[in-house]
């Protein structure tokens, strides 16, 4: 990234986990808390989180590029996350805001990464060309059972069709719970497991004495 995105006073927060294991709940939870106190917090999301990065988000969670295979996906997954860092994480954090974004970089390791088998070099070069040094202060992994997630989303989903992730079987969902506790483990300093089988409420408590405890008290 270039010299205009210095990092300002502001955190950068993001929550990670296998489908239905409640982020955006949690983000928005969060987010409640901080502006309940007096601070600015973005909830952003990914892929997505700027209008080209959106545009980007339909094009790759449709399928459509899918036939590209995974290592073209992490490119188009890293595209969304250059321009989402430049046009909203970046001037949210040097404003002195929270930002708190559904799925970062974890997630590309762990579904392109570990699940999709992409070449590690190309995943860690993909991360250093969107983020550089500009790394979440906190990870929050939402753990839980991948059958409790499966069931949870597909509840929300309702009469909606399952996006090209979430159709993949429970062996893969597997998989991602696996992939995203390693992580967790392998940087401990940067990232925290959270149960998240418990009911929001619950969750949110942890995922707030977390934050107070990793990034100091905020009142
Ligand atoms: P979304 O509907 O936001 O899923 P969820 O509610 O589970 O967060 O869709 C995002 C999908 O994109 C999700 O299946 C995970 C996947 N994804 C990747 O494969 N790589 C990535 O780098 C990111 C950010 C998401």
């Amino acid at each position: 990234m270039s010299a205009d995105t210095t990092p300002g006073p502001g955190r950068f927060i993001t929550l990670e986990g296998g489908e239905g294991a409640g982020k955006s709940t949690q983000a928005r939870l969060l987010a409640e808390r901080l502006r309940s106190l007096g601070h600015e917090c973005v909830v952003t999301r990914e892929p997505g989180g700027s209008p080209v990065a959106e545009a980007l988000r339909e094009v790759i969670l449709s399928g459509v590029a899918a036939p590209l295979g995974p290592s073209a996906e992490t490119v188009l997954f890293t595209a969304a996350r250059i321009v989402h860092m430049a046009q909203t994480i970046m001037p949210a954090l040097k404003r002195g805001a929270f930002v708190v974004c559904d799925r970062f970089t974890d997630s590309t390791r762990v579904y392109q990464g570990a699940l999709g088998k992409v070449d590690a070099g190309l995943i860690d070069a993909m991360e250093r060309i969107a983020v550089g040094a500009h790394r979440p202060a906190l990870t929050l992994v939402l753990d839980l059972p991948a059958q409790t997630g499966l069931a949870r989303a597909a509840a929300r989903r309702a009469d909606g069709a399952a996006d090209r992730f979430e159709a993949e079987g429970l062996a893969y969902h597997e998989g991602l719970r696996e992939g995203f506790l390693a992580i967790a483990k392998a940087e401990p300093g940067r990232c925290l497991i959270v149960d998240a089988a418990k009911g929001p409420e619950e969750v949110a408590a942890s995922i707030w004495s977390a934050v107070q405890d990793r990034l100091g008290p905020i009142s």
